[in-house]
């Protein structure tokens, strides 16, 4: 048994390990770096690059999935769940990259997708060649058809990426046969957690990583494993990423009770296991205290914080969902995330360079409202800095640290995700933000790989935010991130706490250990707080006063 007393406290006290304080990178494999020039990225690609990481002076990586998958929605449709897609490399080189990461002191963090698998697993397979009733088919949801033929789906629930969420499947005698739920794309079929097959399964997937050395789990789709028994009608559409609000009933496809006792067993194996290895749930659950229940001391021990990422560019906005946050984690003893960007969501220094209040475009392509690239990153700097001053832990998706806006004009033809046409082409989807990142302005593909191939295609402005152009630039967006990692860890920044010095309409200040924070969403400049200035997004002005759009860290 674990014998670590920083692990989280059962009896209701604070948690204390490393991972409440701890910044997580997230390295979207394909897109990170690629070593053999096939235009996808891979393992060894990541493992040469570790040392980037390192150098920024985050805590731990966050790998998106490599496990072999058809690729139906970019390696989130997982066939084998113990084993390395060749596309990504072999076994051995996840050992590897462990290996170098821990030697780095990086933590790894590997995704887990349960809610589905892909329609390659071989037990998706088993379950359509052994027909109605069996078994094999008890490992998914199976259902028949409603009307005379069985023609229609047998409810009316919408997949997230749009079009019906069931599919009808040929029998072996090549008839019309039994129809299956997939939330997400038809290569997805969700999985039946009723069934004591599944939850040993992935009791075992649990170990078999455990076993190899990783730090932890991001649990995808954490609240969708349960559906509720009657499989009620919704009548709802569906919208990518939606959560739940507050005033609607719950849907009978996410966030049910039952999905606790799941993540209690899960708790239980890691716990099991030495160091500190830990749950983080990716669950779209609103209100604050409904994702909560997530980070409960017996269950997982890190939520992301999507209402935190959804929140507008505004003072009030900003104030209402920190407060929100923290109270809400508090109240369970649990950290409070950090988030603005991933792989699914418009790059913040894209989407704070919108409208405000415009609404969450899933998607920007040619044709659509185009965002104001510096504005945008102007406030997407602001943003980070005062992310990384707040208590808790804070995810980064790679890139950001580049300052890296969407890639808002990708030919439509290019795009992969199956949201675009699944949608009916009305959702563009989430390829944008997933396109190779640069490292050297003047190499192919801008040092993602040693070919131009990239699998999807990079504009020409990626040069002028490649790490190589950043790298000791006082003042590039590299920088600032690296100065306020190491800021945020010689302060004690994660420790919080956080007092509110000044919540009004214009300004956002708060104090944070020694430092003071103030983020200014005025039009007009102010003056920064009293003390020693160690860290600002942008250059004050002539007056030495903080403009509209800037973070500033003060030493009182
Ligand atoms: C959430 C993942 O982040 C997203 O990329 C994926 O499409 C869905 N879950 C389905 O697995």
């Amino acid at each position: 048994m674990n014998t670590d007393a920083t692990q989280q406290d059962q009896s209701g006290g604070p948690a204390t390990g490393w991972w409440t304080e701890a910044v997580i990178y997230q390295i979207y494999p394909r897109s990170f770096a690629d070593s053999d020039g096939d235009g996808i990225g891979d393992l060894p690609g990541i493992t040469a690059r570790l040392g980037h990481l390192a150098e920024l002076g985050v805590d731990a990586v966050w790998l998106s999935p490599f496990y072999p998958s058809p690729q139906a929605d970019a390696g989130y449709d997982v066939a084998d769940y113990r084993d390395v897609d060749p596309l990504f490399g072999r076994l051995e080189d996840a050992d590897k990259l462990i290996a170098e990461a821990r030697a780095k002191g990086l933590k790894v963090i590997v995704d887990l997708v349960p809610n589905h698998t892909s329609s390659a697993h071989t037990w998706f397979r088993a379950a359509l060649a052994a027909g109605p009733g069996s078994p094999e088919r008890a490992r998914y949801v199976f259902r028949d058809g409603l009307g005379p033929d069985g023609d229609q789906p047998p409810n009316d629930w919408q997949s997230v990426f749009g079009g019906p969420a069931w599919t009808r499947v040929t029998d072996p005698d090549g008839r019309p046969g039994q129809w299956y739920l997939h939330l997400f794309d038809t290569g997805q079929p969700d999985l039946n957690w009723d069934n004591p097959e599944v939850q040993t399964e992935f009791l075992d997937v649990l170990r078999f990583w455990l076993d190899r050395g990783v730090d932890g789990f991001r649990v995808d789709v954490a609240h969708g494993l349960i559906k509720q028994a009657d499989l009620a009608n919704w009548q709802e559409p569906q919208e990518i990423l939606s959560g739940n609000e507050v005033e609607k009933p719950r849907p009978p496809m996410w966030d049910q009770d039952a999905v606790h006792e799941i993540y209690r067993e899960w708790r239980r194996v890691l716990d099991s296991y030495d160091g500190e290895r830990i749950l983080v749930a990716e669950a779209w659950v609103e209100p604050a205290e409904r994702l909560a229940r997530y980070v409960r001391p017996d269950e997982m021990h890190q939520a992301f914080n999507f209402e935190y990422l959804l929140a507008s560019w505004t003072a009030p906005a900003q104030y209402a969902v920190i407060t929100r946050s923290l109270e809400a984690t508090d109240g369970v003893g649990a950290p409070t995330t950090w988030v603005l960007s991933n792989h699914d969501v418009v790059r913040h220094a894209s989407r704070l360079g919108l409208t405000i209040g415009g609404g969450r475009p899933n998607g920007i392509g040619i044709g659509d409202q185009q965002p104001e690239a510096a504005l945008g990153l102007r406030r997407a700097r602001a943003a980070t800095l005062l992310m990384l001053a707040l208590p808790g832990s804070a995810y980064l998706y790679q890139g950001e640290e580049l300052g890296l806006p969407e890639h808002t004009t990708l030919p439509d033809e290019a795009r992969q995700d199956p949201t675009w046409e699944r949608s009916g082409h009305t959702q563009r989807g989430r390829d944008g933000c997933r396109v190779p990142i640069p490292w050297e302005a003047d190499a192919p593909s801008y040092g993602f790989g040693p070919t131009d191939a990239s699998w999807l295609p990079q504009p020409p402005l990626w040069a002028e935010y490649a790490l190589d152009r950043q790298r000791g630039v006082a003042g590039s967006t590299y920088e600032m991130y690296r100065t306020a990692l190491r800021l945020r860890r010689e302060h004690g920044l994660a420790r919080g706490p956080l007092e509110w010095l000044s919540s009004g309409d214009e300004v956002l200040a708060f104090r944070n250990r020694a430092l003071t924070v103030l983020a200014n969403f005025g039009d007009t400049a102010v003056p920064p707080p009293v003390g020693e200035l160690l860290h600002s997004s942008a250059p004050l002005d002539a007056d030495g006063r903080v403009p509209t759009d800037v973070t500033v860290w003060v030493r009182a």
